[in-house]
């Protein structure tokens, strides 16, 4: 099974949202996640799974990660609440982390059954949304656990101020079909 966190940050400070919100507006930053993601199964905290268009991502199987087992998921065939992370340490499947920065870091600090195989680090070079209202997160211990436990096997692919880059875990045995789907998913810039 392999494991792929998959984040956008702000340059700097390592902010990924204020309040609920992702603090920019880049469709092609979203395409991008959608092509890596799409037709695969990902993982996402409550807060994340609430701010989804109508609680959901089309094609793609939810697991939502949360305290209270009685949550009620938008789509009870694609959607599955699990209140246990450990439960991921040897599900078989490929899984998608898409925060959020609980989940993150939940993921990166937990030890070596938890910890992603595969970090899909991209990174946004411009102002945050000045209208927004709350609290910034940030993922700045995942950043230090990145730069700490990860190489990085990518070039950089830049794209409307955001450069993506792809690193694996040091001493990781890593799928190479995933990486080659994941590296085709970021090549495919500008494509539907
Ligand atoms: N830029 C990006 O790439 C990106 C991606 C995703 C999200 N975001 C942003 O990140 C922010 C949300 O992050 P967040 O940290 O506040 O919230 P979150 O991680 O989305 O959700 C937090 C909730 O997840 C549940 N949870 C977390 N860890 C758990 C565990 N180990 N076991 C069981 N349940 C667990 C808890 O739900 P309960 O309270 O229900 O128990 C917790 O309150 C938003 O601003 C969002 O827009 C940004």
């Amino acid at each position: 099974m392999t494991k792929v966190a998959v984040w956008c940050r702000h340059a700097h400070d390592n902010v990924i949202g204020i309040g609920p919100h992702i603090p920019w507006k880049i469709s092609s930053d979203f395409k991008r996640f959608r092509r890596i993601t799409e037709g695969k199964s990902l993982v996402a905290g409550e807060k994340t799974y609430e701010s989804f268009p109508n609680r959901t991502l089309p094609n793609r199987q939810i697991y939502v990660l949360t305290f209270n087992a009685k949550y009620k998921v938008s789509d009870e065939q694609n959607h599955f609440v699990v209140s246990d992370i450990e439960e991921f340490a040897d599900i078989d499947d490929e899984l998608y982390i898409a925060g959020g920065a609980s989940v993150y870091k939940a993921f990166m600090t937990g030890g070596d059954t938890l910890m992603p195989d595969i970090v899909v680090d991209s990174m946004y070079l411009g102002e945050l949304n000045p209208d927004l209202q709350g609290k910034k997160v940030d993922i700045t211990d995942c950043i230090n656990v990145l730069n700490e436990k990860y190489f990085r096997i990518s070039q950089e692919y830049e794209e409307d101020n955001v450069i993506t880059t792809v690193w694996v875990k040091k001493g990781d045995f890593v799928d190479q079909m995933v990486i080659k789907h994941i590296i085709k998913a970021i090549e495919n810039q500008g494509e539907e």
